[in-house]
């Protein structure tokens, strides 16, 4: 959720932290600072708001230094303030922290007890009081000791004047790695933080230390024993993390998606054959039909496409299927054992509850599959095994293209499982056939942008909305409504559209606009009777559509067709104008898109 990068080498090191910054900003942005050994002593410099606030101020007054850590802020304990936001020093030490530190209040009395003062309401200014207590000669010595008493989840990147000339950095449950130059090193807790300096990398695990100077560095356990790692090759371009011509990231990467979705799919849908090829599952074909029951777990938008992906394998596979919130499937006793397939769902790989969900489903004998954008994300490395989405970077805080290609990746998986038991070839190849056709579905929808556009102006001041849906559009009205309140504050529900009767029918007048996701698919005729109660009651009806349709003249006020295609395929189709349709009306109320207010794109706290 928060973003931390440091540099340790011969160039100066205040802009290579504020760029790697602006890469990491999606993460969190509340605000955000930087901490520089100058050759002197230890510079912070803090400032609330966003990072063109602390920007500017190192403009007027810059730090000159080689050594530093910076940090971009998504507040957990205690306000986004300038004294809140890290680093976080004590005397001689600084250090930026992401996680939360479960006993700070007790380590907290126990410092003050000891003479420490505090200067904020955080969790993370104990460690740096905890490493200056412990230092006795040797940084990473005496971050070894204080991390011995803490608990809790961190990735945290440390210097001090009294070790000048490195970096200490450390990792459990937040993700940390460390950048390989030529005389320089860098730690981030993302890749795309360094990407413009180095592609060699290599991933931290938890419970190990990076020790870095400019003259080289070393892995450590937290007994202080060197550990061999592998070095990993990042092949992202830059291009993918720049917005490329468009306003904002949530743009570029909705008008991506024919791309991608062409892309999860490549090399492993066979068409013909009406099955799918994943190399990586790393289970056997008898592994395979082993199982009599599937968990998917996963959270926000990812939970959406979960939904779907129950649908797909309880009809096509006939596997019972339970989608799961991850943060509520860890703190209960969930039937899971060597029987149950664990799908874990999540563009990041790293938000905190899925993971832990998953670290549960292993804990209870099952097998996990993780659906997963980020290569080399924590959950790819601990499941059993995957299929990497291959949508490349999303950075714009609402999710749009994982959310298709998660969509695809449960197709692919279904379409193993079924024609693995009952599924017809034939049946597969229509499938099969189908998803081939969506890439050039989607750009389809895309090219009819400026009628979505025309919507939201009629639309951009309402104060409410609600999203119906029915079969395997239910997700879709879910996605949907999360996606409007997400980017334009606007209060939305998703809701199954017969259910509307039990209770939010009580909210429709003439002011309440309510989006139909309703394609001609086996539910068609039922949702239109659903329709018609809406219209009823002097509702504004915004109906996603796929054919002409007699019975909905009269009925509808706003229209927009998409192409046909299979029922379960509908869902990659009817997303694409309710992404657009949110991002209009953000953009329309003159709000931040690609970083709306107390959000984040990677939540790593519980
Ligand atoms: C955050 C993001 C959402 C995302 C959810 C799950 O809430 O803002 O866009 O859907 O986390 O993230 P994951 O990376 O696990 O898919």
């Amino acid at each position: 959720m928060c973003g931390i990068v440091g540099y340790v080498g011969h160039r100066d090191s205040q802009s290579i932290l504020i760029e790697g910054l602006k890469k990491l900003e999606y993460r969190g942005y509340d605000s955000a600072g930087i901490a520089v050994y100058t050759g002197k002593g230890m510079e912070v410099r803090k400032a609330k708001g966003r990072l063109a606030v602390l920007e500017g101020q190192l403009k007027e007054k810059p730090i000159a230094g080689s050594v530093g850590i910076g940090h971009t802020r998504w507040a957990t304990h205690g306000k986004p303030t300038e004294n809140n936001a890290h680093p976080h020093a004590s005397g001689k030490v600084a250090v930026v922290h992401n996680g939360i530190i479960e006993n700070y209040a007790a380590l907290r009395k126990m410092l003050k007890m000891q003479g420490h003062t505090f200067t904020s309401e955080t969790d993370t200014e104990v460690l740096a009081h905890l490493i200056e207590a412990a230092y006795d000669g040797k940084l990473e010595d005496a971050v070894i000791d204080a991390l011995n008493l803490v608990e809790g989840t961190y990735g945290i990147a440390v210097i001090s004047s009294k070790d000048p000339d490195k970096i200490v950095c450390a990792r459990k449950g937040s993700p940390l790695l460390i950048g390989l130059g030529e005389n320089e090193y860098y730690v981030a807790s993302d890749v795309a933080a360094i990407l413009q300096h180095t592609r060699q990398v290599v991933y931290l695990d938890d419970g190990e230390m990076g020790v870095l100077t400019k003259n080289g560095y070393e892995v450590l356990d937290l007994n202080a024993r060197r550990i061999k790692k592998g070095v990993s090759r990042i092949d992202w371009s830059l291009d993918e993390i720049e917005k490329g011509g468009y306003d904002h990231f949530m743009l570029k990467e909705i008008f991506e998606q024919p791309n991608t979705i062409f892309e999860t799919m490549r090399g492993r849908l066979v068409a013909e054959e009406g099955f799918s090829k994943l190399g990586g599952l790393n289970l056997s074909k008898e592994e395979l039909l082993s199982f009599d029951q599937v968990v998917i777990t996963a959270c926000g938008t990812s939970w959406h496409s979960a939904l779907i992906g129950e649908m797909y394998i309880e009809e096509l596979a006939r596997i019972r299927t339970e989608v799961e919130y991850a943060s509520e499937f860890r703190y209960r006793n969930p039937i899971v054992n060597d029987k149950t397939l664990c799908v874990v769902v999540s563009q990041s790989g790293e938000t905190a509850d899925t993971l832990a969900a998953m670290r549960e489903a292993k804990q209870r004998g099952a097998k996990t599959l993780g659906l997963v954008n980020v290569v080399g994300s924590t959950i790819a490395r601990e499941d059993h095994g995957g299929i990497y989405l291959h949508a490349g970077p999303e950075i714009g805080v609402a999710s749009t293209k994982a959310f298709t290609s998660q969509v695809i990746a449960l197709a692919l998986l279904t379409l193993k499982l079924a024609r693995l038991r009952t599924m017809s070839v034939l049946k597969g190849r229509e499938v099969a056939e189908a998803m081939l056709a969506l890439p050039q579905q989607v750009q389809q929808i895309l090219e009819g942008a400026s009628e979505i556009e025309k919507i939201a102006e009629r639309f951009k001041n309402a104060s409410n909305f609600l999203y119906l849906g029915r079969g395997y559009n239910f997700p879709v009205a879910l996605e949907g409504a999360l996606k409007l309140k997400e980017i334009s504050y606007i209060h939305a529900e998703g809701y199954p559209a017969a259910e509307m009767k039990h209770g939010p029918i009580a909210l429709i007048d003439e002011e309440m606009p309510v989006v139909f996701v309703a394609p001609h698919d086996a539910v068609f005729e039922k949702v239109v009777s659903n329709i018609q109660e809406v219209k009823a009651r002097g509702g504004k009806v915004i109906c996603i559509t796929s054919q002409e349709e007699p019975v909905l003249d009269g009925l509808i006020d706003f229209e927009l067709r998409v192409p046909q295609t299979v029922d379960m395929l509908y869902p990659v189709l009817t997303v694409i104008p309710l992404q657009l349709l949110a991002y209009y009306i953000a953009v329309k109320r003159g709000l931040n898109v690609d970083q709306p207010r107390n959000l984040a794109k990677s939540v790593t706290v519980e």
